[in-house]
């Protein structure tokens, strides 16, 4: 089976958040199952020098009147991972991230951008012959590539099958009419049934409405995006397409993410020898100048800093938990008004309260690994990538029970056999802090932390069970099996 994955970001080519590990690690577990895959995204700046066997392809032509569009072909070392780069330096040569220039707005033309990655995707997907590499399913990923299934239906009626996953329905893509007419689709196709949102395109409706199958990264969130609270104006069409809606749990990539050979922290550490994680809590306190006491639980955070975070709650609670003995070391950026409050609060109480704002990859795992606790207070999360991550360092989790968090943490109410972390209910300060106290609570009793860290690290969340649900889906796409 050929499978062409388009996403906007790949690790370690570029990453903005959970988005690029999926599409790093995702192709290549479906690769070990023996299928061919490549995986599509932008030319960003900078990108080629950590892509091997780079080769000049086919000019693919000129959409939207920047010049011509081309692709390149090349490989990622470690994986062989086939990659192939849309060539446009009018619209990816540029600073900043992805999708923000650098005066932290929205690029004015990123309809465009990702106009062109879809259209690019859809040529692939409609001529695959001429590349010697025909697509029999392309796979698209969030709004960014939402256009793609709409440019092969206006098209053709003969097309690859499309599956199309959700990351996160809060981004949807939202652009003008005017800019839609840059698009070159046709006026028929912006009306309610089609990609027309409340008088505007939005792309991801359009990747929703014209796939043959929409998936979301945990089975819960597939739930809730159904529903008015969660379905961010978009749950009737969900419901309308709930035939064609799943969720698949997104999984870990355990090369990247062990305690046992992460090269970044200052001592590895096993389920069976968890005694050097105290090295690396050392290590962490040491670095930030914190008080260096064992006896201090250390909560993690490593986010992004918006309201879908729920970090808000953090800065709520905070003050109440550092007089307790707690520490936090914070890493993370975004929102202006939850770094100043984070950095404020590491200069009130530097002994207690580090504070990194910034992107940070190599401290992303030392806080993983040095921490006792993890906090994921999120009001909304769709899979949610740092709780797996923290299960597999045996830093317990504290999350809230919501989308995929609520899929991969547990804490039984009467029990603590299953238990692998600390979960709360309402997103409120209240409900927030009765669940660090219970963290602070079993942090007073090492059998019980060495029982409960034992648990979160023999959850086994690997890719292979992921690449396997996947394939499965697509089989059932392409053969109704
Ligand atoms: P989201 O994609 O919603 O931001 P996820 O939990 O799915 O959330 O994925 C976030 C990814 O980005 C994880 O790999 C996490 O370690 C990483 N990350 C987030 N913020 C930072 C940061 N400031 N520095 C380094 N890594 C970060
Ligand atoms: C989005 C979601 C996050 C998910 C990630 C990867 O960024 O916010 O919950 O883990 O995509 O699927």
């Amino acid at each position: 089976m050929k499978v062409l994955l388009v996403a906007s970001e790949l690790f370690p080519l570029v990453k903005t958040g959970g988005l690029a590990d999926v599409a790093g690690s995702l192709p290549v577990a479906m690769m070990q199952q023996g299928c061919d895959v490549r995986v599509l995204l932008p030319n960003y700046p900078g990108i080629l020098d950590k892509v091997e066997n780079l080769e000049q392809g086919p000019q693919l032509g000129d959409p939207y009147g920047h010049g011509e569009i081309s692709l390149l072909s090349g490989q990622i070392a470690e994986s062989g991972l086939e990659l192939w780069l849309v060539d446009s330096p009018a619209l990816f040569n540029r600073p900043g991230t992805p999708y923000l220039g650098l005066d932290g707005y929205d690029y004015q033309d990123n309809h465009k951008r990702f106009g062109a990655l879809s259209w690019a995707g859809a040529v692939i997907a409609q001529h695959g012959r001429l590349l010697n590499w025909q697509p029999d399913l392309v796979h698209c990923n969030d709004w960014q590539t939402g256009l793609l299934p709409a440019y092969l239906k206006i098209w053709s009626q003969q097309r690859p099958a499309m599956v199309f996953t959700i990351h996160n329905l809060l981004f949807s893509g939202i652009f003008d009419y005017f800019q839609y007419r840059d698009l070159g689709l046709p006026d028929g196709e912006f009306r309610p049934d089609g990609m027309e949102f409340f008088g505007r395109l939005s792309m991801l409706k359009s990747g929703i409405q014209y796939s043959d199958a929409i998936t979301t990264v945990s089975p819960n969130y597939a739930k809730e995006i159904q529903t008015p609270e969660f379905g961010c104006g978009l749950d009737g069409l969900l419901r309308h397409r709930s035939d064609h809606l799943s969720g698949i749990l997104n999984g870990v990539d355990y090369h990247i993410w062990s305690p046992e050979n992460d090269p970044y922290l200052a001592a590895p550490y096993f389920e069976n020898h968890q005694e050097p994680k105290q090295l690396n809590k050392i290590d962490l306190q040491n670095r930030f100048g914190l008080d260096q006491d064992p006896n201090k639980p250390l909560f993690g955070v490593v986010s992004r800093m918006s309201e879908q975070k729920g970090l808000d709650l953090v800065l709520e609670v905070l003050p109440y938990f550092i007089h307790k003995g707690a520490q936090f070391v914070i890493l993370g950026s975004g929102d202006r008004i939850l770094e100043e409050g984070f950095q404020q609060i590491a200069v009130e109480y530097p002994k207690s309260v580090a504070t990194t704002i910034g992107y940070d990859e190599q401290l992303s795992h030392r806080i993983q690994g040095g921490c006792d606790f993890f906090l994921v207070p999120s009001r909304f999360e769709p899979c949610g990538l740092t709780q797996m991550y923290a299960l597999k360092y045996g830093t317990l989790p504290i999350v809230r029970h919501t989308g995929g968090l609520a899929d991969t943490v547990w804490e039984g109410t009467y029990d603590d056999a299953m238990q692998t972390g600390f979960v709360f209910g309402k997103a409120t300060g209240f409900e927030l802090s009765a669940a660090l106290d219970r963290a602070m609570q079993a942090f007073r009793n090492p059998g019980l932390m060495h029982k409960l860290r034992i648990q979160a690290m023999r959850q086994n969340f690997s890719w292979d069970r992921a690449a396997g649900n996947y394939l499965a889906l697509y089989r059932s796409v392409l053969y109704g099996v």
